[in-house]
């Protein structure tokens, strides 16, 4: 039996220069999704999925978030001296329980597998789940729960993935694999980025994880790849053929937060699928699309 996935990464010292001057003094995980910041999506995914523990890593300009998920007293009192229960409530289910959450920084912009690698002491030799946080998904399992499940199952190394536009492949890191079984494809080979010529697949890693700490073995000679960045596909990479290694095509809805017209459509899509905002925001939107 699979050792139990108990903590996630949560990758989150990018700057965000894609929404300035919005993040010019603001974390860009602090954007809202209708009432929450994007980054509470990712810890209540893992939360849904039984993973409590988890790893920020974080840059300057960031304490934003670390606040985020602490308890906020002056404003949960005076919540309870005027009654609102409900307000009080969301606010009280935001914050990670004591002694559960670690901010650490990746003190230099040198790629996605550098800051994941910046875990590696809070993490330890367990298996974990690395969440991108500018990826939106809000399915039921949630995505890195589907991965925890298969993880049980196979143990290894399980990456979710979904199929893009073969002229998109330059921008995600990309799968080859064997055909399916039982609902897995076992990974032969991964890449970085690769030009659409020369991907292996169109099947694109969506940023949800679950690895086996042998990747930080890899990570820790500090490689370079595309872009001259460390990157995560490549210690990945090294692990295949090792042990185990499947994708698992996520077939719910995910959201590309990481640009302006993907985080838009986030915000209209959680509220089009929330019981409490849906039948507003659909009365909403045929007014303005009539407009
Ligand atoms: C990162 C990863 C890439 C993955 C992508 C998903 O790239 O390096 O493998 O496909 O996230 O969003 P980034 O978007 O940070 O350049």
């Amino acid at each position: 039996m699979a050792q139990r996935v108990r903590k996630a990464v949560l990758p989150v010292a990018g700057l965000g220069t894609r929404f300035l001057p919005a993040t010019k003094a603001m974390a860009k995980e602090m954007l809202t999704v209708v009432d929450r910041p994007l980054i509470q999506y990712a810890v209540e995914e893992c939360l849904a999925a039984g993973i409590e523990e988890f790893v920020f890593v974080t840059g300057r300009n960031k304490g934003a978030i670390e606040d985020h998920f602490d308890s906020a007293y002056e404003l949960e009192d005076t919540l309870v001296r005027r009654k609102k229960t409900a307000e009080l409530k969301q606010t009280e289910d935001s914050t990670i329980k004591a002694g559960n959450a670690i901010f650490t920084r990746q003190q230099k912009p040198l790629g996605l597998g550098h800051a994941v690698w910046c875990a590696r002491h809070w993490i330890g030799r367990e298996p974990f789940a690395v969440l991108l946080p500018d990826e939106l998904t809000i399915d039921k399992p949630s995505c890195i729960g589907q991965l925890v499940a298969a993880h049980d199952k196979t143990g290894g190394n399980v990456v979710a993935v979904m199929n893009v536009p073969r002229e998109q492949t330059k921008s995600y890191g990309i799968a080859a694999v064997k055909p399916e079984k039982d609902g897995l494809q076992e990974i032969t080979g991964m890449v970085e980025k690769p030009k659409p010529e020369e991907a292996p697949s169109t099947l694109a890693l969506i940023g949800r994880y679950v690895l086996t700490p042998e990747v930080f073995d890899h990570l820790d000679k500090h490689e370079t790849g595309a872009g001259g960045e460390i990157q995560l596909t490549d210690g990945m990479a090294k692990m295949i053929g090792q042990q185990p290694f499947h994708a698992l095509t996520y077939r719910g809805q995910r959201y590309d937060c990481g640009n302006r017209l993907g985080f838009l459509e986030a915000n209209i899509a959680v509220a089009l699928h929330r019981a409490d905002t849906a039948v507003d925001t659909r009365a909403l939107l045929s007014r303005l699309l009539k407009g």
